[in-house]
C-alpha cells in the first residue's frame, strides 16, 4: 500500500497518517527527538492571530515541528504579488507538511482560490474533517463523525464560461463538473482504510446520482465497488445528499464515516461543524501522495479579524491530526486532553462558544492544562 501524503525526508515507518503504526512511546530516541521540517503559512483575517496561539502550544508541547513561515493569500499578494507565491511552494515541495491559517479569496472576479490552487498542486486528493462533541450542553451530544471529501475533482476544476447575449457579456453561465473513475476510486480506498484503521464501522456514501446520473453515478458506482473490498470489515450505505443534510439534523448519530465529492463535502461539512459548536471546532486535513497540509474547516473571518477573539480550537484540532499523521499520537492525545480539560473543566470559552476567553487567554489556558 504506498503511504498517504508522506514527506520525501520521513522514513516510512515514521510517516503514516492518522493514527496507525509506532506511538511515540514505542518509537526509538532518535526518531522521537528528529526535527521535522514543516511550513507554517498565516493566512489571512484571523489565521495570523489563531496560528500564533497554535505554534505556541505546539512549542509548550514539544512537537517536533522546525516551522518555515511563508505567506499565501492576501497576505502573498501583499508581499510578492502573488497570493501563491513561488517561495512557499516550493517550501511545501521541500517539507511536504504544512499548517496553515485560512485565506482570503475574492468572491466573482479576482483571483482562483488558493486553496484549490494548493490542492491541485500538491495533488491533495483526501480532504478528511472529523467533528466531535468537545463542549457538553450543546443542541446535540456526543457526536463522532468524520467527513471524508474528494479534493480535487468534481465542480471545484474551475471549468467555468459566460455566453455574450445581446451586448450583455455574461448573459448565460455554464460550469462543467469532473469526477473520473480512478479519482473516485482514490478516494473511496482512502474513506475505506480510514474506516478500517480508526476502528469505524460504517461508510456513507453521499451522492445526487438521480440528478446528476453521470457525474455523481460514476462517484457512487466506484465507491460500490471499493466497497465489495472492505465487504465484512466496514458497512457500506448510500444517501443522496439533501436527505442526508436532513438526516444530519434529524438523527446524526446514524453517521460515521460519510465519503461524498468536493462541492457536497464543503456544504456538509459546514453543516457538521455547526452539530459541535460551530466552525470555530472543526479541523481538515488535505492529504495527497506526496504532501499533506493541515488547516481549520473555517475561513477567514473578517467580521472579527484584528480582534484578538477568535477561537482557535479548530487550528488546534488540525495540528492534532498533523501530529497524528507524522506519528505523534502520543503527543496528539496530550493536547486534546487539554483541550477537553480547559473547555469542560475549566469553562473556559471563546466568544462564538459562549465564553469570554480572547484567543491569547485561550491559548495560555491550554499550555497550563498540559500536564494535568
Ligand atoms: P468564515 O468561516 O470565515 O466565517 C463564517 C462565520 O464564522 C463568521 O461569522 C466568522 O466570524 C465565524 N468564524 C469562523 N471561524 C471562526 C473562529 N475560529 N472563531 C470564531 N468565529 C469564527 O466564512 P466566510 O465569512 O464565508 O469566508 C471568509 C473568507 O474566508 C472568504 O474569503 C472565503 O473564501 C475564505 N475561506 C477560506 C477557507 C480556507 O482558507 N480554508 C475556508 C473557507 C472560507
Ligand atoms: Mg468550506
Amino acid at each position: 500500500m504506498p503511504i498517504i501524503g508522506c514527506a520525501a525526508n520521513f522514513t516510512p515507518n515514521e510517516c503514516q497518517p492518522f493514527m496507525i503504526g509506532k506511538q511515540e512511546s514505542q518509537m526509538s530516541g532518535s526518531a522521537k527527538t528528529r526535527v521535522l521540517p514543516a511550513t507554517l503559512i498565516p493566512g489571512d483575517g484571523i489565521g495570523p492571530e489563531i496560528l500564533e496561539a497554535v505554534v505556541r502550544v505546539l512549542d509548550a508541547l514539544g512537537a517536533p515541528f522546525a516551522w518555515d513561515e511563508r505567506h499565501a493569500g492576501m497576505a502573498g499578494l501583499a508581499a510578492s504579488g502573488d497570493p501563491l507565491p513561488e517561495d512557499t511552494l516550493a517550501s511545501i515541495r521541500r517539507t511536504g507538511l504544512a499548517l496553515k491559517g485560512p485565506l482570503t479569496t475574492p468572491v466573482g472576479g479576482g483571483y482562483r482560490s488558493v486553496n484549490v490552487r494548493l490542492r491541485e498542486e500538491f495533488q491533495l486528493y483526501a480532504n478528511v474533517r472529523p467533528a466531535r462533541t468537545m463542549v457538553p450542553g450543546g443542541r446535540y451530544e456526543n457526536i463522532d463523525i468524520v467527513l471524508v471529501r474528494e479534493n480535487i475533482e468534481g465542480f471545484y476544476v474551475g471549468f467555468e464560461h459566460y455566453i455574450p447575449i445581446d451586448g450583455d457579456p455574461h448573459a448565460v453561465a455554464i460550469g462543467s463538473g469532473v469526477n473520473s473513475r480512478a479519482g473516485s476510486r482514490r478516494i473511496a480506498r482512502f474513506a475505506f482504510d480510514y474506516a478500517v484503521r480508526n476502528g469505524r464501522r460504517k461508510v456513507t456514501v453521499v451522492h445526487k446520482a438521480n440528478i446528476l446520473k453521470a457525474l455523481t453515478g460514476l462517484f457512487l458506482d466506484a465507491a460500490k465497488e471499493v466497497a465489495q473490498e472492505y465487504a465484512g470489515r466496514v458497512q457500506v450505505e448510500e444517501r443522496i445528499v439533501d436527505a442526508c443534510a436532513m438526516q444530519l439534523v434529524l438523527d446524526p448519530w446514524q453517521f460515521d464515516v460519510i465519503l461524498t465529492t468536493n462541492l457536497f463535502g464543503d456544504i456538509l461539512s459546514d453543516e457538521i461543524a455547526g452539530l459541535v459548536g460551530g466552525l470555530g471546532m472543526a479541523p481538515g486535513a488535505n492529504i495527497g501522495e506526496g504532501a499533506a497540509i493541515f488547516e481549520a474547516v473555517h475561513g477567514s473571518a473578517p467580521d472579527i479579524a484584528g480582534k484578538g477573539i477568535a477561537n482557535p480550537v479548530a487550528l488546534m484540532l488540525a495540528a492534532c491530526l498533523m501530529l497524528e499523521h507524522v506519528n505523534r499520537a502520543d503527543s496528539a492525545r496530550r493536547l486534546r486532553t487539554a483541550l477537553d480539560r480547559v473547555l469542560v473543566r475549566d469553562g473556559m470559552r471563546t466568544r462564538d462558544l459562549g465564553g469570554s476567553a480572547t484567543t491569547h487567554e485561550f491559548a495560555d489556558a491550554v499550555i497550563r492544562r498540559l500536564d494535568g
